[in-house]
């Protein structure tokens, strides 16, 4: 089945929240943020922008009537700066007018005078100084330090992983229009339809029911909108408060590219140790994440670094601690992967120095590795129905990695200017929120009379196509087909107190629970069906839009049943709720079993160096990947090819530079690249494991969103593969991305 919005995409037809028409008072609103990464306001001057014809308000914290307070996890983020500021776009002050060219007219006009205060913009610096948000977290499991004097072999490095800006297509925005009695319905481009609801309503000062959110859907989240999508609808919706006037709100590329945050830098330093069948005994590594200026997802994500610091790896003895370093920089936040891929990359810097000191095959020693059935992880969980050395085998086999290997030797004795390189990057990444009590979803069915039905879930459509997975879960369930079956707008008043969608566990979580509501419908019609035909309900099934008799068609069809029900007076909704079973974990142990399930897989990239230029391409990437049982193949593997492209992104060329004052300096598309289709890879190949599939995951199909992009970590070793091939005396270096500049560098180094 093809994803349902592809028609109305394709035609330009999709609405967004740009698209809603707007009612006729609308007014526009605009950021005015701290040109400053660091210092106090001395004094803000709005007179010359209030003065602006057409100019409504100008709104700062003083206008709040609630608590100027957005932060999710910690209570340290204020909607706008009252004394101080802690980064360049800090949101201080908000422009509503008439226009947004006016707004925009006017924010030029306003002065602000700041003492500047020392900036911090590296982990390392904030670190030194002893600036973090929260406590550091540490897993350990074994003993690392009797372990590395077993070892025979030890070796210690640094690496570093850069940020990554998300880039979605829609920027972020909100629509706020005043209801009656104070209410305020917005309209949010954000995954958490609840988180935004429940800001705006502490900020506002009133209660969560007075505030509806609707999303009808994202053009591109990525995690960019699970916390940031916040502060502009509570700012519209500040705004309508005061006003009683519709608000729209959307930022433009360039304010969003600097007041957003992005993925986390990561500055890591690493110990590993191996006996000497090469068997890692022992791992020691430490995380730097550069949270910047408040705590946003920042612990949650440095959570999930610790939980897949070893990857695809049995190591007995490990011991990693994260800490979340505060800086000046936007907050940084979730980004595909949470935190997953930035502790992967680490894990695999770690064998490759090792590999390198060693003189042999960085695959030789994850291979030896890779983890297996019953092994432990770190955070206590035991590892079952692993499929890791499973998803490696068949690459290899599949793909036929020997004789690869060879075209690439010969290929590399026969040329001086271009050297290929080639590697392999398994994947294991863990399903379930990491906080065990987000893991909870709803989903509310109508049918309504004339037999259609409409599905609303706490699922948030961006892209990834859930909306299409909540529909086949449906309309298989009930029997009927697919047309029958409306995805409804996500909304606060129709399903509450919902996760955001995120973790990749949006399709399990929703759809178990429109699984859920539907058998319960079927149950209570067929008994409808079964008081028809006289005949007993166990034998009979709804399938087709028809009753079926033990396999065989009756005359009575899913409409008739549908009329019967509604003048025997038999309910035609169902609300059901879903908390995924067996999960838990002890924050104060750090150990439990926070998984519903793992995802394996393993990617082989090969890349071509142009060793006189410094630049590359990514001549190939194979995988294969568990899907469980995909319940929608050509969805699934929409997902690995576009996780992967900005996997590999992230580790090659997207360079996020900040200068030391803090000033974002890759503000602009033509400063920032990102991967289009001639640069991400020339060749995809996937290749669906056959397994089993899950019962924990929704009709057997696995969760798909975030594994595969850390399959782009195999691209950064590729390259050093052929660089080394070209110049056999540089040293390796793990310092992510990979550009053309870093590598022609290498190429020449001495
Ligand atoms: N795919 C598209 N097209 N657009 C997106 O914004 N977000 C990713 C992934 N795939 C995203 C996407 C992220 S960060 C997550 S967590 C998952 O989708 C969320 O959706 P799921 O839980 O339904 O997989
Ligand atoms: Mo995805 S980073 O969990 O929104």
């Amino acid at each position: 089945m093809k994803n349902i919005d592809s028609y109305t995409h394709l035609r330009g037809e999709s609405l967004f929240v740009d698209d809603i028409i707007t009612r006729k008072d609308t007014l526009y609103g605009l950021v005015f943020d701290s040109p400053k990464a660091h210092g106090k306001i001395i004094s803000v001057n709005y007179s010359k922008a209030e003065a602006v014809e057409g100019v409504i308000k100008i709104f700062n914290y003083k206008d709040i009537k609630g608590q100027n307070q957005i932060g999710g996890i910690i209570p340290d983020e204020p909607l706008w700066a009252e004394h101080e500021v802690h980064f360049q776009g800090m949101p201080i002050a908000f422009i509503v007018a008439e226009s947004e060219a006016i707004a925009k007219q006017a924010r030029a006009l306003i002065e602000i005078d700041i003492k500047e205060l020392p900036v911090i913009t590296t982990a390392k610096e904030a670190k030194e100084k002893g600036s973090f948000i929260n406590e550091p977290r540490s897993f350990s499991l074994g003993n690392t330090d009797n372990a590395f004097e077993d070892c025979k072999y030890i070796f210690s490095g640094n690496s570093f992983s850069n940020g990554q800006e998300h880039l979605y297509l829609e920027t972020q925005g909100a629509y706020a229009i005043p209801m009656e009695n104070g209410n305020i319905k917005v309209t949010s481009s954000t995954q958490g339809p609840t988180s935004v609801q429940k800001m705006v309503a502490q900020v506002l000062g009133v209660a969560m029911h007075k505030i509806e959110v609707d999303v009808i859907r994202l053009g591109g989240g990525f995690g960019g909108k699970e916390d940031q999508a916040t502060p502009w609808a509570v700012m519209a919706a500040v705004a309508v408060q005061h006003l009683k006037k519709p608000v729209k709100f959307i930022l433009n590329r360039h304010d969003d590219l600097r007041m957003t945050g992005k993925r986390h830098p990561y500055d890591s330093t690493f110990k590993i140790g191996l006996d000497e069948d090469l068997n890692i005994l022992a791992y020691d590594v430490e995380f730097l994440q550069n949270s910047g200026a408040a705590a946003d997802l920042s612990p949650a994500i440095a959570e999930r670094t610790l939980f897949h610091a070893t990857n695809s790896y049995y190591i007995p003895n490990v011991s990693s601690i994260v800490h979340s370093c505060k800086t000046n920089l936007p907050p940084n936040t979730a980004f595909r992967g949470f935190g997953g891929p930035q502790g992967m990359f680490v894990i695999e810097s770690a064998i490759a120095e090792a590999a390198n000191n060693l003189g042999i095959d960085k695959r030789i020693i994850q291979e030896r590795n890779l983890i297996s059935e019953n092994d432990e992880f770190p955070y206590g969980q035991i590892a079952t129905k692993v499929e890791m050395e499973n998803t490696w085998n068949t690459a290899i086999e599949k793909f036929d990695l020997e004789k690869t290997e060879e075209e690439i030797e010969q290929f590399n004795k026969d040329n001086k200017r271009f050297k290929k390189g080639v590697s392999l990057m398994p994947i294991t990444f863990g399903i379930s929120f990491t906080n065990t009590p987000m893991n909870h979803a709803r989903a509310l069915i109508h049918i309504y009379q004339d037999g259609s039905v409409g599905v609303s879930t706490g699922a948030v459509e961006m892209g990834q196509s859930v909306n299409t997975k909540m529909l086949q879960v449906a309309h298989q369930t009930l029997g009927i087909s697919p047309d029958k079956v409306k995805l409804e707008t996500t909304n606060t008043t129709r399903v509450a107190n919902t996760s955001p969608t995120a973790a990749s566990a949006t399709a399990d979580l929703n759809g178990k629970a429109v699984q859920k509501a539907c058998k319960s419908l079927r149950k209570r019609l067929l008994g409808v069906a079964s008081n028809i035909l006289m005949i007993n309900a166990d034998d009979l099934k709804f399938a087709n839009d028809c009753i079926y008799q033990k396999g065989k068609k009756t005359d009575l069809t899913w409409e008739k049943v549908i009329q019967k029900a509604m003048l025997n007076r038999v309910a035609l909704t169902e609300n059901a709720h879903y908390a995924t079973p067996e999960i838990h974990f002890d924050k104060t142990k750090e150990k439990g079993h926070p998984f519903a399930y793992h995802v394996y897989g393993t990617a082989i990239t090969q890349v071509t160096v142009d060793c006189m230029r410094g630049t590359y391409e990514i001549d190939s990437v194979k995988i294969v990947h568990d899907f469980g049982k995909s319940m929608n193949l050509g969805i699934d593997i929409g997902q690995v090819e576009g996780a992967l492209a900005q996997g590999i992104g992230w580790m090659t060329m997207e360079e996020i530079a900040y200068d030391k004052n803090g000033r974002l300096l890759s503000n602009t598309l033509s400063s920032y690249k990102v991967p289009d289709v001639f640069s991400a890879a020339k060749k995809v190949e996937v290749i669906p494991l056959e397994t089993k599939g899950n019962k924990m995951a929704i009709k057997k199909s696995k969760a798909v969103g975030e594994p595969p992009l850390m399959y782009g970590i195999g691209a950064y070793f590729a390259i050093q593969q052929a660089v080394k091939a070209f110049n056999p005396k540089h040293k390796i270096k793990f310092h992510s991305p990979f550009t053309p500049e870093k590598v022609l560098m290498s190429l020449y180094e001495e």
